[in-house]
């Protein structure tokens, strides 16, 4: 595996492979998330290249910015054992030049949940997108449903502005109890941790009232906000039922749809959704992949020698 730090340089590598690129972007801080989307990637590309850039134009608060873990050492294994074949990581100057003044907005798709109370969020993330899909020029570009919105806002982006380029959505990836990964996990204690539990459980009350019919907006949304709402230690931001493609709000499961939460638990933050669909009258939910194993978010779930053979999802 091959660490580059410029577009050119990575673009050189990849253009001595002939078939498909698979982009992998991520922020670091690797867990079994990012891995499965390197995985899915290799098992569908010739060459995957995984950038790895913190992004402080899609951070609104700059202590969440300075606190973002950072890890390169154990980043670059973890790539490696999951396949990637090379590692971008640009410095700040090769992202944003001196007299950088473009940015990529948006309308509607990135006004309500996450754009709602993340002002100027999705201009960061859109921006440093298009950076990473010009410069480094994949066929295919892979990101986490987990992050619904994004992955509606960015498929938007490339179809709007013309990339020549396949988005591919990939599960999201939860730890055992239910929990769905993310490094801002790490900075819950042993309370909040399992605090942080009512997300997902309200997601999964609402995708069990899904499957037995319940095709309503309003009471999946009410379900899901009053699980969070009841836990104590849970300050619940939202619980919006949103269209797939649009990212809207809409009021009935009667179209690709995602259940979307956010919550602060104590300084923490975090989201969480599950997908609904309607197979011939009946809602089918995807509520991600489960570990069985400790995640390697946590570093003793590392094997000694680095590899991650044993690691399952089901
Ligand atoms: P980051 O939070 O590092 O996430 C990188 C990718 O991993 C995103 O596509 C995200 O949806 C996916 N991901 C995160 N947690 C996941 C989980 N539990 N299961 C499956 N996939 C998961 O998202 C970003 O970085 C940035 O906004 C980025 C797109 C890199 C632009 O800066």
């Amino acid at each position: 595996m091959k660490v580059v730090a410029t577009f050119a340089r990575a673009r050189s590598e990849s253009s001595k492979v002939s078939g498909p690129i698979g982009l992998v972007p991520t922020m670091g801080s690797l867990h079994d998330g990012h891995l499965s989307l390197i995985e899915e990637a290799r098992r569908e590309c010739s060459h995957v290249v995984m950038s790895l850039y913190i992004n402080a134009l899609q951070f609104g608060d700059i202590e969440d910015f300075e606190r973002y873990p950072r890890d390169l050492e154990r980043d670059l294994r973890l790539a490696a054992s999951a396949g990637a074949d090379l590692v971008f990581v640009p410095e700040d100057s090769t992202m944003y030049p001196e007299g950088d003044v473009s940015r990529v907005s948006f309308k509607g798709i990135s006004e309500i949940m996450e754009g709602s109370f993340r002002p100027g969020h999705f201009e960061g993330v859109g921006t440093v997108v298009v950076k990473l899909l010009a410069g480094l020029q994949p066929d295919r570009a892979y990101f986490g449903r987990k992050d619904a919105q994004q992955l509606a806002v960015v498929r938007r982006l490339v179809r709007d502005l013309a990339f020549p380029i396949r988005i591919v959505g990939c599960p999201t990836v939860r730890e055992k109890d239910g929990l769905a990964l993310s490094s801002r996990n790490l900075r819950l204690d042993p309370k909040c941790r399992e605090s942080a539990l009512a997300l997902s459980r309200g997601l999964f009350e609402a995708a069990d009232l899904a499957e037995s019919g319940e095709i309503d907006g309003p009471i999946l949304e009410r379900t899901a906000m009053n699980v969070m709402a009841d836990t104590l230690g849970v300050e619940p931001e939202y619980a919006t039922l949103a269209d797939q493609i649009n990212a809207v709000r809409i009021s009935h499961v009667d179209r690709p749809a995602f259940l979307a939460v956010a919550a602060r638990i104590g300084r923490v933050r975090l989201i969480d959704n599950i997908h609904l669909e309607l197979v011939e009258r009946s809602v089918v939910v995807d509520r991600g992949l489960r570990l069985s194993h400790k995640s390697v978010l946590y570093d003793d779930a590392m094997q000694q020698d680095g590899s991650l053979e044993n690691r399952r999802v089901s």
